[in-house]
C-alpha cells in the first residue's frame, strides 16, 4: 500500500539576507607602503613560528592607533588543542599589553612549510570571534589583510564583514 506524500507550505515569517564583500589584490605593490610593512611585519612573524605538528606556520602584526606593532605566531603544543593562533597571541598581547590602545588594523601571512599557496588564508573561527571582540570593545571596526606566503591578498574593512551576526556581549 502506498502512502500518499502531502507537501506543507510552512510561511516564511522573515527572510533575513546577509551581504559581505571583501577586495583582493594580486600582489603587495598595489597596497599603501605602511600595509605593505606591515604585512612584512607578519611576515617576519610567520618565519618564527612554533608549529613542529602541523607545520603550518602563521604570523599576525597588528598595528596600534599609537603607531606601535604588536606581532604574533601560531604556538603549537604536543597536546594539540593547547596550542594557540597567530591571530589570538597577538591580539591577546594587545589586549593585556596596551588595552587602552586601539586596534586599527592586522596583516596575516599563513601557510605550509609543505605546500606553500598564493592563495589568501582566511583567519580560523575562533580566531575571527576572539577578533570581533575587539571591534565592540572599541566600537570601531579594525582592517584586515591575509595572505598566503606569497600573491594574493584579501583586504576587509571590518571583522564584521567575515563573522556576520556575532555573538557579542549584548547577548548576554
Ligand atoms: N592557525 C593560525 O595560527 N591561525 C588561523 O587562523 C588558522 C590556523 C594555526 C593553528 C595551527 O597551529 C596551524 O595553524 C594549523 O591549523
Amino acid at each position: 500500500m502506498h502512502k500518499a506524500i502531502v507537501f506543507l507550505a510552512i510561511p516564511i515569517m522573515k527572510k533575513i539576507k546577509i551581504e559581505t564583500s571583501f577586495e583582493l589584490y594580486d600582489s603587495v605593490d598595489e597596497l599603501a607602503t605602511p600595509i605593505q610593512n606591515l604585512i612584512q611585519k607578519a611576515a617576519e612573524a610567520r618565519k618564527k613560528a612554533y608549529a613542529p605538528y602541523s607545520e603550518f606556520l602563521v604570523g599576525a602584526a597588528l598595528e596600534l592607533e599609537n603607531g606601535q606593532v604588536i606581532a604574533g605566531n601560531n604556538q603549537e603544543n604536543a597536546s594539540y588543542p593547547s596550542g594557540l593562533c597567530a591571530e589570538r597571541t597577538a591580539i591577546y598581547y594587545a589586549g593585556a599589553e596596551f588595552p587602552n590602545q586601539k586596534i586599527i588594523r592586522m596583516a596575516i601571512v599563513a601557510g605550509s612549510t609543505l605546500n606553500p599557496t598564493t592563495k589568501p588564508i582566511p583567519p580560523c573561527g575562533a580566531c575571527r570571534q576572539a577578533l570581533s571582540e575587539y571591534e565592540v570593545k572599541q566600537n570601531t571596526s579594525m582592517e584586515l589583510y591575509f595572505m598566503g606566503t606569497s600573491g594574493q591578498i584579501a583586504y576587509s574593512n571590518s571583522v564584521a564583514n567575515i563573522l556576520p551576526w556575532i555573538f557579542d556581549k549584548t547577548v548576554l
